[in-house]
């Protein structure tokens, strides 16, 4: 049975890349509401090929973005795998930097190039495909499936948990499937165990109420733009820990056998530096660069303002300053409790010389399971014949906070079967997508379909 999936894939290889090449001319960029009409649109897109691989599909409405939903309930008794994927993209912006144009997708040296290729349209297709494959080739799946794409992922899944909560029953399942991580590097597939949460706000201090000549007022106010700098150095202390009182209360340290087994990672500190641009590296005292990046929360300034910016100078004191702030977290840190303690901990450290403002923007709650049980074997065994390589298990820096709300709401694990690269270039220009990676992915998927029905 397999074989024929599996064959019938590899013929239809080409004609795979070329409905995806359809899928990513569609702009569904779900931040921008000039995109409204583009979102329904790869919403219907993906519904009516679902349909003609022969899935129950439809779409469901929400407050925001619809959902594209679908079934398939072949055997009864079997097991029931959910899929979850996002057809949003993020914004292609700054444009004058992608080689292409982001939304009329080339291929060049193996790789589709466009927004969304890699997250997550790509990916997502890969599971599509497989049963497609599979309903062409025997008429029927050995398991049930659903499936959910949602078009808010990047705009932190707004309306999913509701939809989630009231079509409990109609989502009903064993284990949920996602493809929106990465590997390891190429060649080296990976099932991911854990993700971080987040919790991002803006911070806005004013002082002046308008900008002042910094010789005839400097000294005598205080200036926003030097209170904010203060205020975001003392964030960190010499050994890179986050200084907001509480902020490690909650956090679950590694295992031994996680250190063990990162430090057996194929992983190249030096190359890292090298892809990453820095002169070198730098992270919290004590533990090593995939810790860091998989384990251990962090804080970063993803955007700061104030003052002259043009060219030349000019001598003022700003009225106001502010910036963006993020704080990936790890389990068991809660992204409210984070919040809370961010703020009191800025208003404590903000003197009366300036006003402060705190804008929480949101958040989502860090994921982890245990990498242990019969699903996890089988898609083992899947991503081993898809790829030739049995996958090496990871963690990821990055959030898909559902994750938490299916385990929470839904009671069930989510496997994350990344078919991305590291340097697929997500949220940035010239994102990209292996058509290997998109190959295999969808024989892992089909393969997957065949060893749980067994
Ligand atoms: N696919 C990513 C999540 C991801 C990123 C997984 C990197 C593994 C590695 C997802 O689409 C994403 O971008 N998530 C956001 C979440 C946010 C909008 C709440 C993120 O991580 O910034
Ligand atoms: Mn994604
Ligand atoms: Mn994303």
């Amino acid at each position: 049975m397999i074989d024929k999936v599996i064959s019938r894939l590899e013929k239809g290889k080409q004609g795979s890349v070329d409905e995806l090449t359809d899928f990513l001319r569609i702009p569904s960029v779900s931040a921008d509401p000039a995109h409204k009409g583009d979102m329904r649109k790869a919403a219907d897109w993906l519904a009516k090929k679902m349909q003609a691989a022969g899935v129950d599909a439809e779409i469901m409405e929400t407050k925001g973005h619809p959902i594209v939903c679908g079934e398939r309930l072949d055997n009864d008794g079997g097991p029931t795998v959910l899929v979850y994927g996002h057809y949003d993209v993020q914004p292609p912006d700054p444009l004058d930097e992608w080689e292409t144009s982001p939304f009329e997708p080339v291929i060049k040296n193996g790789k589709i190039v466009a927004r969304g290729s890699s997250d997550d349209k790509g990916q997502l297709y890969t599971h599509v495909k497989a049963v497609e494959a599979w309903l062409a080739e025997t008429g029927r799946l050995p398991i049930n499936m659903k499936f959910i794409f949602e078009g808010e992922e990047e705009v932190s899944s707004v309306h999913l948990g509701d939809f989630l909560k009231e079509n409990r029953k109609k989502l009903a399942c064993d284990v949920i499937i996602v493809s929106d991580t990465s590997q390891f590097a190429p060649g080296l597939p990976a099932i991911t165990y854990g993700l971080k949460g987040l919790s991002y706000l803006e911070i806005r201090i004013t002082g002046p109420s308008a900008d002042l000549h910094s010789g005839s007022f400097g000294g005598s106010v205080a200036n926003p733009a030097n209170v904010l700098a203060k205020i975001i150095a003392g964030m960190h202390d010499e050994k890179g820990r986050i200084t907001i009182p509480g902020f490690y209360d909650d956090v679950k340290n590694l295992e031994d056998w996680e250190r063990k087994e990162y430090a057996k990672l194929p992983f190249d500190e030096e190359e890292y530096r090298e892809i990453t641009g820095v002169p070198v590296l730098w992270g919290e005292e004590g533990y090593t660069t995939v810790e860091r990046r998989w384990a251990r929360p962090t804080l970063d300034v993803n955007g700061i303002w104030g003052g002259y910016q043009g060219e030349g100078a000019k001598t003022i004191i700003p009225a106001r300053a502010g910036a963006k702030v993020s704080m990936r977290l790890v389990p068991d840190q809660d992204p409210d409790k984070i919040t809370k303690l961010f703020e009191k901990y800025v208003r404590s450290v903000t003197p009366e010389s300036v006003r402060l403002e705190i804008i929480p923007m949101h958040g989502g709650k860090p994921f982890l399971i245990d990498p242990k049980s019969v699903f996890f074997e089988k898609a083992s065994e899947a991503i081993e014949k898809g790829f030739g390589v049995k996958p090496l298990l990871i963690r990821e820096g990055g959030s898909i906070p559902i994750t938490e709300t299916f385990r929470e709401v839904l009671g069930v694990d989510t496997l994350l079967l990344g078919w991305g690269q590291n340097d697929d270039k997500t949220h940035s220009p010239n994102e990209h997508f292996d058509l290997g990676d998109f190959h295999k992915g969808t024989l892992s998927a089909a393969h997957l379909i065949g060893l749980l029905g067994a």
